[in-house]
């Protein structure tokens, strides 16, 4: 099978965003407690941050980092987690029936994120709680001092404000499940008037409004619609959550998962454009993808119902393919695909609940399968995403009917003079990819990653063998005349590099 892929660097398509990048960190199950934070563990560092965590998540390349929730937000009251540790309530959170001690809060999550190098992205609670809780939120942090809220904040430590840029105003409000759920013209006055009140505190943040939790949700696109009648003139984004589910066992449609995060884009694109044109804005929204992952659903109810009211116990734990490192390195295709409309992305969640870095309470960490598509497009994905449009095969899917066996994306570094090409195998035989770099100043092979699964589909990486699923290099393609053949392994994600 062979297919053919032209690249050119006038075919752009817009900056590879460092933002691109995110994760995500809430309180649910073992993210905090146990993952980011965990006093007394022999890697703890005095502020009981795990520095083995702490070098993952520097190694994965991760940009920001969205807190404190998800579904917790919606019933979180932020003071909780400020002052000293000892005086700090204990709280029923509903969103995951879990006890919360609030050991770990603002403060703790702004000195791990200085530590880990990421931007923080804050969420505010929309379900329980409205405009004066966000203002006082964002006072306490963004406020230099001279009010309570702020002096508050410098009594407890942090004498400089923490200057953070993006803020999200609640947490899939569209969703039943959700502490505080909404009508889509609910959240949309809601949602205007925390956003005005928000950036009269601090004019320079970045609002994200809540989009559809997915694709899949009945009121989807009519919510995306409403909600944006009512506050597009005062965000900067709207949100986008998708997780696809390997459950069935059905490896065709799972590969082709992209497909639909490609159309979910392009539809909440067209409704915002929609919107724009309707109310007369130049200005283009964007979408803050703050939630995409592979998650295994099933298993979740299992996980709440097995238990009462206990503090972070293991929830979703997945452990990954080495499929799922495919499909999660084809998202992530499909991301930088958008660059000029997805400008945030975070992938759900960092540490142990459906993540790329999984631990042990008092014992190692280590990278799961779906770690090393992450890491490696966040280090090579850097300069001017181009467009490719691959002349291949198509394979059938029970869940998206026909769809082509390759996906990819260029990302070229002018400065650098070096060029990257992310491509997927999704299907189950070899295929001789063709590349065409004649518009490229005499290009010659750098590298060749590949993460093939078709030999060992249900490849994991656990605790005792945590490099079973990696990346290897391969022969190194030859480029002649600007032309060059590559092989690409079936059910394989793959990173070419040219300079
Ligand atoms: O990431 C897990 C959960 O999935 C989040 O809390 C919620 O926003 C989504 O439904």
């Amino acid at each position: 099978r062979t297919a053919q892929v032209t690249i050119d660097p006038a075919f752009a398509i817009g900056a590879a965003d460092r933002r691109l990048f995110g994760s995500f960190v809430e309180h649910m199950g073992r993210c905090v407690y146990g993952g980011v934070f965990e006093p007394g563990h022999p890697e703890a560092d005095d502020d009981g941050f795990r520095t083995d965590v702490l070098a993952l998540t520097r190694e994965l390349g991760v940009s920001v980092v969205r807190y404190p929730g998800g579904n917790f937000v919606s019933g979180y009251r932020w003071e909780d987690g400020i002052g000293p540790a000892g005086d700090r309530p204990r709280r029923l959170d509903l969103a995951w029936k879990t006890i919360e001690t609030n050991a770990f809060g603002l403060h703790e999550f702004m000195a791990w994120a200085a530590r880990a190098q990421v931007e923080p992205m804050m969420a505010v609670n929309l379900g329980t709680r409205g405009v004066q809780e966000a203002c006082d939120l964002l006072e306490y942090t963004n406020h230099p001092g001279g009010t309570a809220w702020s002096d508050l904040r410098r009594k407890h430590g942090a004498e400089q404000p923490y200057g953070v840029r993006l803020w999200c105003l609640g947490n899939e409000l569209d969703g039943p499940w959700q502490v505080g759920h909404k009508t889509a013209a609910e959240y949309g006055r809601l949602a205007a008037e925390t956003a005005r009140a928000m950036k009269l505190v601090d004019p320079s943040i970045s609002l994200v409004a809540c989009g559809s939790s997915n694709r899949g949700m009945p009121t989807f696109a009519s919510w995306e619609a409403t909600v944006l009648e009512h506050t597009y003139e005062h965000v900067d984004y709207i949100s986008a959550h998708t997780y696809y589910d390997p459950s069935d066992g059905d490896q065709a449609s799972i590969l082709a998962s992209a497909v639909d995060m490609d159309n979910f884009i392009r539809e909440v694109v067209a409704t915002a454009d929609h919107v724009a044109a309707k109310q007369r804005h130049r200005r283009k929204l964007k979408i803050s993808f703050d939630e995409w992952n592979v998650w295994y659903q099933s298993r979740l109810q299992a996980d709440l119902d097995r238990r009462g009211w206990v503090e972070a116990p293991a929830l979703i734990e997945d452990t990954f393919t080495a499929v799922d490192a495919v499909v999660v390195g084809d998202l992530l295709i499909t991301l930088l695909r958008h660059a000029d409309r997805v400008g945030v992305a975070c992938q759900a969640q960092l540490a142990n609940v459906i993540a790329p870095i999984r631990t042990r309470t008092g014992g190692p960490a280590w990278r799961q399968s779906i770690f090393h598509p992450f890491a490696l497009t966040a280090r090579y994905a850097r300069g001017t995403v181009l467009r490719t449009e691959p002349v291949a095969p198509t394979y059938s899917t029970a869940r998206y009917g026909d769809v082509p066996v390759l996906d990819t994306v260029a990302v070229h570094d002018e400065e650098r003079g070096e060029l990257t090409v992310f491509a997927v195998n999704r299907g189950d035989t070899d295929l001789a990819l063709d590349l065409d770099l004649r518009s490229l100043a005499r290009p010659s092979g750098r590298s060749h990653l590949t993460l093939a699964a078709m030999d060992d589909p249900t490849a994991c990486n656990t605790e005792a063998e945590p490099d079973r699923v990696t990346p290897r290099g391969t022969s190194i393609p030859t480029v002649d005349g600007g032309r060059c053949t590559v092989a690409l392994p079936a059910v394989s994600w793959n990173v070419l590099r040219f300079a």
